[in-house]
Order: structure tokens, then sequence, then C-alpha cells
């Protein structure tokens, strides 16, 4: 006989997640406009919106239950689930990455980032050509830098979509947009490169050092 599903022991009224708010600073002719930040902020609260609702939808007593035959309901929002999920955090992350300050033109030398950088591509230049290099693979994702603190490898690599081929027990340490929405209006169809030298010239560095100081207790994180 099966198991039955035991209820959710807490039952929440508020959404699984908030909202974040970006203060984005201003980056002048050539970069992203202040319109495109705010048109891509609205597409993150739709994520948000669908990744509360599928949280509820997957936690109602008879989805659950429907789950132990596996009944495409239950598998279907499952899928959907990292999908909407990742489209929260990977923006989250992308705008973290252009709130900031910054100030600095590449990781302080002194820093995880630095070492992790000069070990797997021979300092920031290479990390950053590579960065540079796999933001033209055709499709819609995202580069991702990923940093498996235990085994002290930072790897480079594509992201289709929001979920597909990310790498488990990796911190997330840098991330670049690359659907059209991120960078069509204003460096047009062809301007996919200058968008992507945009965003290295732009990130905060330090955001993305505390990312690497955050390595080494497991799991991706902001
Ligand atoms: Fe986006």
């Amino acid at each position: 006989m099966m198991n039955a599903i035991p209820e959710p022991a807490v039952v929440r009224d508020d959404p699984a997640y908030r909202e974040m708010s970006f203060r984005f600073r201003e980056f002048g002719p050539g970069g992203l406009t202040a319109s495109t930040l705010a048109t891509h902020v609205e597409l993150y609260r739709g994520y948000l919106a669908q990744a509360n609702e599928l949280i509820d939808a997957v936690a109602d007593p008879a989805l659950r239950r429907a789950a132990a035959t596996v009944t495409r309901p239950r598998e279907s929002a499952s899928r959907r689930l990292s999908f909407e999920l990742n489209g929260v955090k990977l923006h989250e992350w992308y705008f973290e990455q252009l709130v900031g300050q910054g100030g600095a033109a590449a990781p302080a030398p002194s820093s995880v980032a630095a070492e992790a950088m000069d070990v797997a591509f021979g300092g920031f230049d290479g990390w950053r050509a590579d960065v540079a290099a796999l933001a033209a693979t055709r499709g819609i994702g995202w580069v991702v830098s990923g940093w498996d603190a235990p085994a002290g490898q930072l790897v480079n690599l594509w992201v289709d979509l929001h979920q597909l081929l990310l790498p488990a027990g990796h911190d997330v340490v840098f991330v670049l947009d690359l659907w059209e929405h991120a960078y069509w209006n204003d460096f047009g169809p062809k301007g996919r490169a200058a968008y992507a030298e945009f965003v290295l010239a732009s990130t905060d560095w330090q955001v993305v050092e505390a990312r690497f100081a955050r390595g080494g207790e497991g799991g991706t994180r902001r």
C-alpha cells in the first residue's frame, strides 16, 4: 500500500519570493537606458509572479497526492518551476551587478575571484575574453560563471533559457543576460558583442567578489 503524502506543516500567507528593488546607475550614451532597464524589471516581476503562483500550485495537497502517480499536471508544473525560479534569481543577480557603484575595472588582486580567474583562465583578461566569446552563442540564454569552491574550479558556460545546463553545486558568481530583450533596444540586433562588453565594463566587481566569498557553503544562492 502506498504511503500517504503528509500535508505541509506550515501554511504560508506571504508569497514565497518577494520583489527586490534596484536603483540602477545612469550609464549615459552608449549604455543601457533607463527605459530598457525598467522594461527588464517589469519582465522580472512576471517571473516572480509565475514562480510564486507555481510554488503555491505545487503545494496544493490534491496535486501532491496526484504526484504519487506521476500525473501530468504535477509533472508539468514541476518542469516549469525551474524556468520561472531561475528567471527570478538570474535576473536579480544580473541587476545586482549593475546597481552597485563599482569603480574597479577588475576584481581586487587579493580576492578569491582574481585567484580563481588566474588558475582557470590565466587572469581576469582571459576570463573576460572567454565570457565575451561565449556571449556569441546562438540562441537565448545566459553566460554564467560558476564557482565550485570545494573543488577550486571556476567554469564559464552557456545556459539555455534560464534553467538548462546550469551545473549543480556551483555558486553563480557572474551572469550575463543574452535574451534579446536585454540589449535589442539599446544595441540593436547586431549589438550583442557590444552589449556584452558594456556589461563586463559596467559590472560592480565587489558584488562578484562577495559571491566568491560566500562559496564553500554549498549550493547556489545569492
Ligand atoms: Fe532578461
